[in-house]
């Protein structure tokens, strides 16, 4: 895809983005908080290009099973071939995680001993110009992680009223130059509608200073992305699945990275491990709190200097596991 020639101003040279292999965050960490039991059945519902499902495989008994999906096509036509060699134990299906129970109730399985959540985007999909998620290269405003989905990052910017987009950049991105950035996206498009990538880039760069230029972009793209593909309440779906799906003993994995999904797993966590999460001043608790988990990491983990050395995408990754016990 060509650069474009009526840029406003270029980012920062280290942004720009080029194509690479997706690197499985926290590998080890992430195969020994799951994997319990070595003939057990487990999910990997972020299977992406298969590389936490390859540690997997690898680390379970020939009993073991593996059932991975994911909503993006891609990631599971890349997968899919990377993974043949483990059939029959390993089986793939397209889905979101708000289809994972249907998915779960077809086939059967009625007590899993492991759930991955890998969030976030792949490697490729993000560097992928046609895909739209990254501000460093041009490409149409699309962001949709599952192309099913019906509306576009285009669609948003361009139809909803700057009030509308003001409160998705400040609520999914704390970004606070909400407002100004919505008013400047709603000027442009009075001109002509945003098409591309770098359409909304330059209509966030007229406004803000430019040493906040990356982080904001960050901050407005990661906005639109969670609001587009409706990420916190997918994830909210994933974990009650989860939680509905885990024998005793079984675990939940996920690993997040940015602070808005770290922040609903550390709160369904602890409501499901019986701690209260009402707001301060309520007279009683209307939480609807249940003891049904076990946190196993008091703080999330993250990576070593080394890991974010060798893949500096995992910088911001934090992981989070808990454990299903028996109800009270
Ligand atoms: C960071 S990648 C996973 C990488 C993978 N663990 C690996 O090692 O290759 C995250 C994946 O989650 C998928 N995903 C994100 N949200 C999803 C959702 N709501 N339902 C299903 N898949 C989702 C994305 O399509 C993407 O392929």
């Amino acid at each position: 895809m060509r650069r474009s020639q009526k840029s406003s101003r270029s980012v920062p040279r280290k942004e720009k983005t080029q194509r690479r292999d997706h690197i499985p965050v926290l590998p080890d960490e992430v195969v020994s908080f799951l994997v319990t039991d070595r003939e057990g059945t487990y999910i990997d519902a972020t299977v992406g290009d298969g590389g936490h499902s390859t540690r997997l495989l690898e680390r379970l008994s020939p009993q073991g099973k593996l059932f991975a999906f994911d909503c993006d096509p891609e990631a599971i036509r890349t997968s899919s071939e990377r993974l043949k060699r483990f059939q029959p134990r390993f089986r793939l299906e397209r889905s979101r995680f708000g289809e994972l129970e249907g998915e779960l109730d077809k086939t059967g399985l009625a007590a899993v001993d492991g759930f991955l959540y890998d969030l976030g985007l792949r490697t490729s999909a993000l560097t992928d110009p046609e895909r739209g998620f990254s501000y460093s290269v041009e490409g149409p405003l699309d962001m949709r992680s599952d192309p099913d989905l019906s509306l576009t990052a285009a669609q948003v910017v361009n139809s909803l009223r700057q009030e509308e987009l003001a409160e998705i950049f400040l609520s999914y991105g704390e970004e606070r130059h909400s407002r100004r950035i919505a008013k400047n996206i709603v000027r442009r498009r009075g001109r002509s509608p945003l098409k591309t990538t770098y359409d909304l880039r330059d209509a966030v760069l007229e406004v803000i200073p430019k040493n906040l230029a990356v982080k904001t972009l960050s901050r407005v793209f990661q906005a639109l992305r969670l609001h587009i593909n409706r990420d916190l309440e997918e994830l909210r779906i994933a974990l009650e699945v989860a939680v509905r799906f885990l024998k005793p003993g079984g675990r939940i994995v996920v690993v997040t990275y940015q602070s808005k999904e770290d922040r609903v797993v550390k709160e369904l966590f602890r409501k499901f491990s019986g701690r209260c999460v009402c707001p301060p001043g309520l007279p009683e608790c209307r939480c609807g709190k249940v003891k049904l988990l076990k946190v196993l990491t008091r703080k999330a983990v993250t990576p070593s200097a080394e890991e974010i050395e060798l893949n500096p995408s995992a910088r911001s990754a934090r992981l989070r596991a808990a454990e299903r016990i028996i109800a009270r």
